[in-house]
């Protein structure tokens, strides 16, 4: 193999090797990241699970491998990301100097600066934070110069084809046709952080991501309605009735789903922005303007 192709290799696993070990840790349910019967310290008032009682809690007497001995650093290698034999010297490889090692390797805290409270909510759950994407954290120590980025909403082959590798980006699991809708419809993480593996989350959504159409004075819930029934598509709400990225969008290549819910305006026409309706149609949808 010559130098482009191992870049190229490299970056499709970079981006893909994320999404399908997950999957295959939901499906299997193989070693859970988190030992079973661990109490939960995060957040919490006990200090002295992690710290020594010398002095107050602080870095200099955090308790050296403590993190492993609540969560599988097996499963986090497996599932999440390279952690045996991962060499940080590497050619492809450039930590940045505020990133610590351990013995010259990763470690939980190379990449969680967050020890104390480490939920995604966090901007230090992944070092460095907050970052616009995902993406963004890992191009942190690998280089992204060269790389092509994959489109996941490629789905159709030219021969007309299924690509079954682009769903597990999103998916927990490939949706088949006898699939109940729960699991069809079930994504590895919330729907805003599938997306923000990759996008940035724009000012164009901050009107809207989470916001409840139900008791809202700014839209209206009857127009909401009467739009899917008028143009006979489904916008879907998260389960606690909720706006998020796929109530406008359907990020499926056009042709995919039998049921698309979309309403394209040329029969031409691919899915400009993956919107379900063109944007002033989509606008009127729920807003008198
Ligand atoms: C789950 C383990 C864990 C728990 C529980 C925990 N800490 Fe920490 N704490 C850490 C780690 C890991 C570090 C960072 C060590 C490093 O950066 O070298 C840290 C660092 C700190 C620091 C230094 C932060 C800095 O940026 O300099 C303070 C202060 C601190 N902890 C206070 C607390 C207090 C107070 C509590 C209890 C309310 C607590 N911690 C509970 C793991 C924990
Ligand atoms: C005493 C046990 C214990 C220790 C020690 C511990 N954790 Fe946890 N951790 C947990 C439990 C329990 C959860 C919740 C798991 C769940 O909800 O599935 C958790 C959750 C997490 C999460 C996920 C948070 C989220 O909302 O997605 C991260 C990241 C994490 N821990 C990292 C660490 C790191 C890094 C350390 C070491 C500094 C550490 N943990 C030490 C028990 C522990
Ligand atoms: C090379 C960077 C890296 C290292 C090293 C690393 N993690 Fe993570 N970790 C991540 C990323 C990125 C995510 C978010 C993955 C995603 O999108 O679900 C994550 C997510 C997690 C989660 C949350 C998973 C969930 O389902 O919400 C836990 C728990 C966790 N890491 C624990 C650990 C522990 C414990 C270690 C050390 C044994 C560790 N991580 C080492 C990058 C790293
Ligand atoms: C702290 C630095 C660091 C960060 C951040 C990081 N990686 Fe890595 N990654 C490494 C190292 C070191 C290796 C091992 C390279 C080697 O041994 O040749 C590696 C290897 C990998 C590999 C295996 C590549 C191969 O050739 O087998 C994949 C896939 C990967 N990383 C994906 C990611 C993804 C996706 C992210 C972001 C979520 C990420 N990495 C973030 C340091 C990092
Ligand atoms: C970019 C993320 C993403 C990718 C990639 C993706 N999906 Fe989806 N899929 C979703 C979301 C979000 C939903 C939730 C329902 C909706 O938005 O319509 C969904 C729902 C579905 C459903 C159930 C809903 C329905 O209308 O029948 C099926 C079936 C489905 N996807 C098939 C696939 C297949 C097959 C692939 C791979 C070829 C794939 N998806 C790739 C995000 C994605
Ligand atoms: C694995 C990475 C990845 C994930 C996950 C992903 N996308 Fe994408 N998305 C891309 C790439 C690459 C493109 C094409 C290049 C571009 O326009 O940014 C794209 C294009 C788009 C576009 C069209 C952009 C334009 O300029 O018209 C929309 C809208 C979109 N994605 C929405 C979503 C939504 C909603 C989700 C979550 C359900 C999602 N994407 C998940 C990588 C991703
Ligand atoms: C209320 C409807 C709505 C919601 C909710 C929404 N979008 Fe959009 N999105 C749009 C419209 C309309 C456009 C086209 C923007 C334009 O033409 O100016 C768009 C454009 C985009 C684009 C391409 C242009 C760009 O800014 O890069 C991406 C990517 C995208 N959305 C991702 C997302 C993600 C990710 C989410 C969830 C976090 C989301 N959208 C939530 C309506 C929405
Ligand atoms: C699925 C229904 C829905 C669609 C489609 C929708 N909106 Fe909204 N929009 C809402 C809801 C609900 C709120 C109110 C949030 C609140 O009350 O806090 C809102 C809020 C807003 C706001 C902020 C109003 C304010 O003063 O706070 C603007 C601006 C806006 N929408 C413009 C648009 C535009 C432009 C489009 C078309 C691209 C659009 N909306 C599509 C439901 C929708």
């Amino acid at each position: 193999m010559n130098r482009i192709m191992v870049v190229k290799r490299r970056f499709f696993l970079l981006l893909v090797t994320l999404s399908l070990l997950f999957t295959q840790a939901v499906m299997a349910q193989e070693a859970p990241l988190t030992f079973p019967g661990k109490t939960n310290p995060h957040n919490g008032d006990d200090c002295l699970v992690c710290h020594t009682r010398d002095g107050e809690p602080g870095k200099s007497n955090f308790i050296k491998n403590v993190c492993v001995t609540c969560h599988s650093a097996a499963a986090v290698d497996k599932q999440i990301h390279l952690l045996q034999g991962a060499n940080p010297a590497s050619e492809n490889i450039a930590v940045p100097e505020d990133f610590p090692l351990t013995n010259e390797t990763l470690d939980c805290l190379t990449c969680h600066a967050v020890a104390c409270k480490p939920d995604r909510s966090n901007k230090n759950f992944l070092r460095g934070g907050p970052y616009k994407t995902e993406l963004d954290f890992c191009y942190q120590c690998h280089q992204s110069q060269g790389y092509q980025p994959v489109n996941p909403h490629d789905q159709l082959r030219v021969d007309g084809s299924q690509d079954n590798a682009t769903c597990l980006h999103c998916h927990i699991k490939i949706p088949t046709a006898e699939d109940h809708p729960t699991i069809s419809n079930a994504m590895h993480l919330d729907m805003t952080a599938t997306c923000n593996k990759c996008h940035a989350l724009h000012q164009h959504e901050s009107n809207h991501q989470g916001r409840d159409l139900f008791h809202s004075k700014k839209a209206v819930a009857a127009r909401f309605q009467e739009t899917q029934t008028r143009y006979q598509i489904k916008m879907p709400l998260s389960e606690d009735r909720k706006i998020q990225c796929n109530t406008c969008h359907n990020p499926h290549e056009r042709g995919l789903l039998s049921t698309e819910n979309v309403v394209y305006e040329k029969s031409s026409e691919s899915n400009a922005h993956y919107l379900r309706l063109s944007k002033e149609k989509l606008c009127y949808g729920c807003h008198d303007l």
